[in-house]
């Protein structure tokens, strides 16, 4: 196929609220020695894009200034390094940034082929959050089978993905969520246990969940607002992964001694600074341990709802008001 010299795209023209995400055009990307082309035919949507578009999460240097972290489309030029696609290739790929548009380009170590019998729709809601769950609930938090793991924000993007992982890896799983239509549909994929965290206090219940022993891992996104009540849940040796502070970053006044005693790790980290060689790690143990897991269609993912990229405002006021269960995805192009 003949690749355009510009492309359809949707930017934030300055930080603001979801108002400020509107259509533009821009030169079509040129993929680097380690890249691939996709001509895009899904975006998702992510926590991450609502904060850059408020200013509050700006690309990394050298990374595309658009919006957009996840990709599923066609191959369309591949870079003079790249070994494993071909032109016509059906991948998905965690992208350093450029979603919201016709071409994204992505290294070839951040793609992947979309599963056995998926469509772009549902291969396009992979990336962002199985690369996020895979490192931080898998390789830092070290969740094993046969452990307990309580996720925050269960009915998340992450969090479908955390507890749908985390029950097919053989541990249980247990939730928070806001309210009791969003705790049902946590139980629906496989928790063990949900709290609806408004009118429950999750540190009382996950403690008798559990019969007074605390899970071994904690995945938050919230922060400040939970971290003593996180602490209090984990059972000895547990770890508290943190991934967001949508409750606060600053916290004082606690005690830390169940730290040392109860031999605790409070870890975290963010996805889109890393090296490409440190995805591209991620993306190998995907490949190998979760993607045969998709392809048998022992998880998959959930879609709540799609908008044409146009209406990417739409996407993001839905995001915003914490009513979806599970993905928000843009259509890009058949
Ligand atoms: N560190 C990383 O590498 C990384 C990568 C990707 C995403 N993230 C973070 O992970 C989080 C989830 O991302 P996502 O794309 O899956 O977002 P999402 O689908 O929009 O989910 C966020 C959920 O958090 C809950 N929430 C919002 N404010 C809250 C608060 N103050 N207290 C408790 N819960 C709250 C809401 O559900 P309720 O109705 O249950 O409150 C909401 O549905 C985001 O914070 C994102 O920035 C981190």
């Amino acid at each position: 196929m003949t690749i355009p010299a510009t492309m359809r795209i949707v930017e934030a023209a300055h930080p603001g609220g979801p108002e400020v995400l509107r259509p533009g055009t821009a030169p079509v990307p040129t993929a680097k020695a380690d890249e691939v082309l996709i001509r895009v035919q899904v975006a998702g949507v992510n926590r991450p894009d609502v904060a850059q578009r408020t200013g509050a999460y700006p690309p990394p240097p050298g990374a595309s200034p658009l919006i957009g972290l996840e990709v599923a489309g066609e191959v369309v030029a591949i870079g003079a390094a790249v070994r494993t696609y071909n032109i016509g290739d059906r991948v998905c790929a965690l992208t350093n940034g450029g979603g919201y548009a016709e071409y994204c380009a992505a290294p070839e170590a951040q793609t992947l082929p979309w599963p056995k019998g998926y469509d772009a729709l549902r291969a396009g809601a992979l990336p962002e959050t199985f690369f996020t769950v895979w490192a931080n609930l898998f390789m830092s938090g070290r969740l094993t089978a046969g452990e307990r793991v309580l996720i925050h924000g269960g009915t998340s993007g992450i969090g479908v993905t955390a507890i749908q992982l985390a029950v097919a890896f053989g541990a249980t799983a247990y939730a928070t969520a806001g309210s009791d239509h969003k705790v049902a549909a946590c139980l629906k994929l496989g928790a063990a246990g949900a709290i609806n965290y408004r009118s429950q206090d999750f540190g009382d219940e996950i403690k008798a969940l559990t019969d007074g022993r605390g899970v071994d891992v904690v995945l938050d996104m919230v922060g400040a607002a939970y971290f003593p009540r996180n602490i209090r849940a984990l059972a000895i040796d547990g770890r508290l992964v943190l991934i967001a502070f949508l409750g606060g970053a600053k916290f004082d006044g606690m005690d830390l001694t169940p730290i040392m005693t109860r031999r605790l790790t409070v870890t975290g980290s963010t996805m889109r600074p890393r090296t490409t060689a440190q995805k591209g790690a991620i993306a190998a143990e995907l490949s190998s341990k979760v993607w045969p897991l998709l392809d048998q269609g022992r998880c998959a993912p959930v879609i709540h709802a799609t908008f044409p990229l146009a209406e990417a405002a739409q996407a993001h006021a839905l995001m915003e008001s914490s009513t979806h269960i599970g993905k928000i995805m843009l259509t890009v192009a058949d």
